[in-house]
């Protein structure tokens, strides 16, 4: 009979990513997707330790399963409980001492060996088998080509590990170097994909603009390269990146976002802090002045570019000047959506040693000021679409009978009631209401050309 695994994502679209390629590699197992822990013969927990209490988090979810397991064991029934991803990283041997029910833990770079794991856990009754080894070797050599259903908008990893060592940031540690997959097994990987029904696809990495693979001539391809070569398969409507460092934006990335019909005019990129001295401490490699300029030189590559990005607010040492500073950069590159966080002292990280943490109520007070600005530029950005037509990808079906789901080429959602529209269809809609997070339009004749959103 199929084994039931129930697979819970935290984190990044890394994480999403991985937690597929897991329910992959455990198919030739016998185990069969189930959507509840309660359902399941084996629980994954794919985690993240990015910012505060996610350790926390998991340990306090990790009892509650404890107790579905001891139910299990009195019928007499399997029930393994895996933990993956970067809080399995970072706490390695630990967990199990925490946790010793768990029975395995899996680290970011070792979940193509989850078959063996589990084959040892079960060899191996309550002692809890830890995997967190980097292997020299690439995990995505060793992964089975996907049988899954495939969503319309679909990610792909190209790129993983991350060698910047910001101050603030656990990634560099949990996620290992920087490695990118070879051209043509993007590609490969990539046609498959639209081949099962992808219309889009975000390319993810850690830092995906450092992308360096092989290509097929033994020289090493850029990400504007690659995506140069990805816009050519037939049936790939679009093409998104994410996420970014300002340092590694080259020349041939800024000319993809010209050159490449199918790369979105929407670009995830982070810049923490608008204060050159808080720049420089969090390692981060560039003046807030370099940034402006960048985003100068992407938006004459591509005038209707929009900008998202990632601050983080009360990094150690940040004064109401380094704060006003961000403010104004904010105010000055004008974003259609933003990421916001309290700074979050990370164990082992250089930036949890140093003096002068902010208070959290300074932390929460300019939270609160950065996001209403953040709030405020979103809600200009999604106003100002109502009565334009843009080309909507629909990938989801909406919550009432006869609604569908897409995405703007600024990746905002758009409702559309119209029950002739079938998902993967990229159709022209105008757009009707501006709603916090989402847009409202209806298609309009095919014969209607899409316009652009202007800058
Ligand atoms: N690689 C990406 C982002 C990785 S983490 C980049 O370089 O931008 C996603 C976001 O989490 C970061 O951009 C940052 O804004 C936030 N973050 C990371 N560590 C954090 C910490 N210790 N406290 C608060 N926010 C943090
Ligand atoms: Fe973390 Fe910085 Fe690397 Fe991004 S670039 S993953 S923030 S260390
Ligand atoms: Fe979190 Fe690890 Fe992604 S810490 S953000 S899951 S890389």
């Amino acid at each position: 009979m199929a084994k039931r695994v129930f697979i819970k994502t935290y984190g990044c679209q890394m994480n999403v990513y991985d937690s597929a390629r897991m329910a992959d590699v455990l198919a030739p197992l016998g185990f069969v997707a189930a959507d509840d822990a309660a359902d399941a013969d084996m629980v994954v927990l794919n985690t993240c330790h990015i910012r505060e209490k996610a350790a926390e988090k998991i340990y306090s979810e990790l009892g509650r399963l404890r107790r579905l397991k001891e139910e299990r064991r009195r019928a007499g029934v399997e029930f393994l409980i895996a933990v993956a991803g970067c809080v399995a990283q970072a706490e390695g041997e630990e967990m199990l001492r925490r946790a010793p029910f768990v029975d395995i833990v899996c680290g970011p770079q070792a979940y193509h060996r989850l078959p063996a794991l589990v084959a040892r856990a079960r060899a191996t009754p309550g002692q809890g088998v830890v995997d967190t080894d980097f292997p020299a070797d690439s995990k995505f050599d060793f992964l089975p080509e996907s049988h899954a259903p495939q969503g319309v908008a679909a990610f792909l990893s190209v790129q993983e590990g991350c060698d910047k060592f910001c101050t603030f940031c656990v990634v560099p540690y949990t996620r290992g170097a920087e490695a990118s997959r070879p051209v043509v097994a993007v590609i490969d990987e990539a046609r498959r994909m639209v081949a099962r029904g992808a219309r889009e696809i975000t390319l993810l990495g850690q830092n995906v603009n450092a992308y360096r693979g092989e290509g097929p001539d033994g020289s090493r391809w850029g990400l504007g390269r690659l995506i140069g070569g990805l816009a050519e398969i037939d049936g790939l409507l679009r093409l998104r990146y994410t996420t970014s460092h300002p340092r590694d934006m080259d020349d041939d990335l800024i000319a993809a976002h010209r050159n490449v019909a199918a790369l979105m005019p929407f670009l995830h990129l982070p810049v923490q802090s608008g204060s050159d001295t808080v720049l420089e401490r969090m390692n981060r490699r560039h003046a807030a002045d370099d940034y402006r300029r960048l985003v100068d030189r992407l938006r004459a590559a591509r005038p209707d570019l929009a900008l998202s990005s990632d601050f983080i607010v009360g990094f150690p040492g940040e004064s109401d000047a380094d704060f006003d500073a961000t403010l104004r950069l904010v105010a000055d590159i004008g974003y259609a959506q933003a990421f916001s966080f309290k700074y979050s002292p990370r164990p082992g990280t250089p930036a949890a040693e140093m003096a002068a943490q902010v208070p959290e109520q300074v932390k929460a007070e300019r939270l609160a000021r950065l996001q209403s600005l953040l709030r405020g530029q979103q809600d200009d950005f999604n106003r100002a679409c109502v009565g334009r037509v843009m080309p909507i990808l629909f990938d989801r079906p909406g919550r009432r009978a006869g609604q569908s789901l897409g995405r703007s080429p600024f990746l905002q959602p758009v409702h559309v009631d119209d029950p002739t529209i079938e998902l993967g269809d990229l159709r022209p809609v105008r757009i009707r209401a501006a709603q916090p997070n989402s847009l409202a339009g209806t298609v309009v004749s095919a014969a209607v050309v899409a316009e652009r959103v202007p800058a």
